[in-house]
């Protein structure tokens, strides 16, 4: 899209999930210590993520999937910039319906790919070969918010939607992995995110306030940051799971 179209779409994200540059690194470096021989990462995005953590393994195998075909461009462009198109490949699939397993499973803010947080846990560990690891990333509820509350965040949410930080370690452990890593984002990384995510919005109507998509720009801006700052703000965290997957 050009900017005479209306804003660009995630432009001013590196990755598509509340993160820290130094949580993301240290990401980086943890997942790359294992020494992955292969990586899939489920709803990828343009994965970012993933392509960092193939640069810094250099034997590794890399599959990013996704439904989004413009965000797999986005992807492909990345990785031919760094040199890894020969071994970092991106597809076009439905998360749930990819069987090939691997060393190091990535998974973050995809879940609904595969329905509940549960299920979604259930099937990548399936994923994962013995001895390998998951890297899963998703919402999670730091308290429970009342009728009211829930009516204030995105259209159709219900409690339903995450778990509660100890309720998603549980899943994991349940399920048979073991939890080298629980970690939540700081409050300051999810207003990092939402601000970013309107970024491209904003910084677009500054420039574009005749533009006839105007009006229908500034909506949807103005009711995210309701959902955003009216509604899931201190209720919502994200956290992210590094849990691996016994050998035997
Ligand atoms: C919140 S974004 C996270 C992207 C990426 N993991 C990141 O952290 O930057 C969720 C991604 O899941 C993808 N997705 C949603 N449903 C999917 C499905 N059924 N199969 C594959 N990808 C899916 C979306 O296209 C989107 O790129």
């Amino acid at each position: 899209m050009t900017e005479h179209d209306g804003p660009a779409r995630y432009g001013h994200l590196d990755c598509n999930s509340p993160i820290a540059a130094w949580r993301f690194e240290r990401h980086v470096e943890e997942c790359a210590a294992a020494s992955p021989g292969t990586i899939v990462d489920i709803g990828c995005g343009w994965g970012e993520l993933l392509q960092r953590i193939t640069e810094r393994v250099p034997g590794a195998r890399a599959y990013g999937i996704d439904s989004d075909v413009a965000l797999l461009e986005r992807g492909r462009a990345g990785a031919a910039r760094r040199g890894l198109d020969s071994r970092l490949e991106f597809v076009e699939y439905q998360g749930r319906d990819w069987s090939e397993p691997a060393d190091l499973v990535i998974s973050i803010g995809a879940a609904h790919a595969f329905g509940t947080a549960a299920e979604a846990l259930r099937e990548l560990y399936g994923l994962v070969r013995p001895g390998g690891r998951l890297l899963f990333g998703d919402g999670v509820w730091n308290r429970v918010p009342d009728e009211a509350e829930l009516a204030a965040m995105w259209p159709g949410t219900t409690l339903q939607d995450w778990l509660s930080l100890p309720d998603l370690v549980d899943e994991a452990v349940a399920i048979g992995l073991r939890p080298l890593r629980v970690e939540a984002v700081e409050q300051s990384e999810w207003d990092d995110f939402e601000s970013q995510f309107l970024a491209d919005k904003e910084v677009w109507l500054l420039a574009n306030s005749g533009h006839p998509k105007a009006a229908e720009v500034r909506e949807q801006a103005d009711a995210h940051r309701d959902w955003w700052l009216r509604g899931h703000r201190g209720l919502m965290g994200f956290a992210y799971l590094t849990l691996g997957r016994p050998v035997g």
